[in-house]
């Protein structure tokens, strides 16, 4: 038996008391529905990356949006490797996401992507409050992707990140990706990643 999205989501859900809704039940889904995205709520998505903090309050975060049917999308998606095209194909928006790492005065940001990752942070919770998805993706071309959106070397390239309402496991071709769609969610433990000393966990 194929399991439903809702089926799905319920073993996705982080076990941890406590966590902001949206946290616990974000994941990166790879099956989409072929359904668009209401502007309203693509709206308040990137309203939640618009409000995140920044390093001088600079925002040196852009995102090019590529709401399906248009140019836009049609570039970003040419960019991806053939591996996310196989699954991306019904994502309803794509962005990629820049970081203005200098600006026209030639000063450095070391910020950008910083910033950047932190303004997708919010936009990937946001979705997830309103059930939405997203999945990011560094698998695509970055020479592609300055070429047809003519990014000098001053943005720095962030992730694609695909946007849209998830779909049931069985709604993906290949029984490789519906295996990796219902695969247990896997972190390291606290223990490894909160220290006090490089090798001294956090006692907490
Ligand atoms: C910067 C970045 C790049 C990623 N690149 C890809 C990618 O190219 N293709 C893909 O299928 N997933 C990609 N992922 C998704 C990760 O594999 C996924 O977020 C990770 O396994 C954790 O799973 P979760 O988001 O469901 O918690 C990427 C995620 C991030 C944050």
């Amino acid at each position: 038996m194929s399991l439903s999205v809702a089926e799905l989501n319920e073993t996705k859900v982080v076990p941890v008391e406590g966590l902001l809704p949206a946290l616990a039940h974000r994941w990166s889904p790879r099956s989409f529905k072929d359904q668009p995205v209401a502007a309203g709520e693509l709206k308040t998505v990137l309203e939640a990356a618009r409000w995140a903090a920044s390093s001088g309050n600079v925002q040196p975060w852009r995102f090019l949006v590529g709401v399906k049917g248009t140019e836009a999308w049609d570039k970003i998606f040419a960019t991806l490797v053939p591996f996310n095209q196989a699954w991306a194909a019904n994502a309803a928006v794509l962005i990629l996401g820049l970081g203005i790492e200098r600006d026209a005065n030639g000063r450095a940001n070391r910020y950008a992507l910083y910033d950047l990752g932190q303004a997708v942070s919010q936009l990937t919770a946001q979705a997830a409050a309103l059930g939405l998805v997203t999945h990011s993706m560094g698998g695509f071309d970055a020479d592609a992707a300055r070429k047809a959106f003519g990014l000098s070397e001053d943005y720095g390239l962030g992730a694609v990140i695909a946007l849209g309402h998830q779909a049931a496991p069985g709604a993906l071709a290949d029984a490789q990706m519906q295996a990796r769609e219902v695969a247990a969610r896997e972190r390291k433990p606290l223990s490894e990643i909160a220290l006090t000393a490089l090798d001294t966990p956090l006692e907490i």
